[in-house]
Order: structure tokens, then C-alpha cells, then sequence
């Protein structure tokens, strides 16, 4: 049986849910990824900075838009550094200035992907997939890419049919 890894990215704190900044307790990827991680099974490892981006959803805005600019790579708590038991590689975050967060690129470019399949996931506000298959596409070299799910961030709670047969369809 082939065996499945969720990496995620996601922010706790204030976000917009369609229109207004509300506090989210979970974020909304994180909501995604528990979702594919119930449909296929498969350990979960999420990428936490050590320091960690303001709860205000306006300095965030500006903290990931000059990590962004300066194509920084954030540290992590904690890193994987062996994937070698898994075939399925899903990739999961939000869309933060039309890409993944740039703590996600911190992980994957320390990974060896030769062989393995990587799925990737994005929650958005209408920005969709953004660049981000292109982007990971650079970093995971060795891959094999199966098409990206964007999911639209406010729906994520919602969207559970659609994430686990997405996720099913593609391992
Ligand atoms: C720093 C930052 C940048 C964002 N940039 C975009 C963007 O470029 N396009 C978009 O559609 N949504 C953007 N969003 C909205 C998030 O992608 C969306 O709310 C996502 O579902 C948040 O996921 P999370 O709760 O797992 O962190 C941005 C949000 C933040 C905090």
C-alpha cells in the first residue's frame, strides 16, 4: 500500500472570511488538510516558524510580502529531513501573495523528491492556484506533479467531498 505525507502551512489568527476579518481558532488549510489526511490516511507534519507571523492579518500582509520579496526561507521548529518512506507527497498552504508561504519552500528544498508524487493544495481568497505549482515545481526536483486543488479559504469546513475525492483521485 502506498503511503501518504500531508505537509501544511497554515496561520491562526485574524483573516478575512468573505469580506470581513473574523479570528480563526484553525486555518483554513489546516481545515483542508484534515480532510485529506481522513479521505487517504498518512501522517501529518506541519511547518510552524519559529518566529511566528502577527496575528493582525495587516502586518502579516507585510511580513510575507518582504519574506516574499527577499525569497527568504523562515526557520522552522522543526524539519523533516527523510521522506523516503512515502510515495505520496501532498503539499498544502494558503495563497500568501499568489504563491505558498515561503515557510513551506523552507522544508521542501531540504527534501529529496526523486520517485515520489506531489500533490498540491491551495486555500485562497480568488487568487486560485497562483504560482504555486510553477514554484514547487522549481524546488521538488525529481517529482512527479498531479494537478493542484485550490480551495477557496471561507469554504474550507464545507469542502470535504471535494478535497477527498480529489485527494483519492490523485494518489
Ligand atoms: C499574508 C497573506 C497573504 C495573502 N495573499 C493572498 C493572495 O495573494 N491571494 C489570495 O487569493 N488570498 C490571499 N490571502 C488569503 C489566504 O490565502 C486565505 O485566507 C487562506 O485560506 C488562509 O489560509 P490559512 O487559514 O490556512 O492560513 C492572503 C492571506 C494572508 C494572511
Amino acid at each position: 500500500m502506498s503511503k501518504n505525507l500531508i505537509i501544511y502551512y497554515s496561520r491562526k489568527g485574524e483573516n478575512y472570511v468573505n469580506g470581513s476579518l473574523e479570528m480563526l481558532e484553525k486555518g483554513n488549510t489546516e481545515i483542508a488538510a484534515e480532510f485529506i489526511q481522513k479521505a487517504v490516511g498518512g501522517d501529518m507534519f506541519e511547518a510552524e516558524t519559529v518566529v511566528p507571523y502577527s496575528e493582525s492579518y495587516n502586518i502579516c500582509i507585510e511580513q510575507a510580502k518582504k519574506e516574499l520579496n527577499e525569497n527568504a526561507r523562515p526557520a522552522l521548529k522543526e524539519y523533516l529531513s527523510d521522506i523516503s518512506q512515502y510515495d505520496n507527497i501532498f503539499v498544502c498552504g494558503p495563497c500568501w501573495w499568489g504563491t505558498f508561504p515561503m515557510a513551506i519552500f523552507s522544508q521542501l528544498e531540504r527534501l529529496d523528491f526523486t520517485g515520489k508524487k506531489v500533490i498540491p493544495l491551495m486555500t485562497h481568497e480568488g487568487s486560485g492556484m497562483g504560482g504555486s505549482e510553477r514554484d514547487i515545481k522549481n524546488l521538488c526536483k525529481g517529482a512527479a506533479f498531479k494537478k493542484g486543488l485550490a480551495v477557496h479559504g471561507a469554504d474550507a469546513a464545507r469542502s470535504e467531498k471535494i478535497i477527498s475525492q480529489w485527494a483519492k483521485n490523485s494518489i
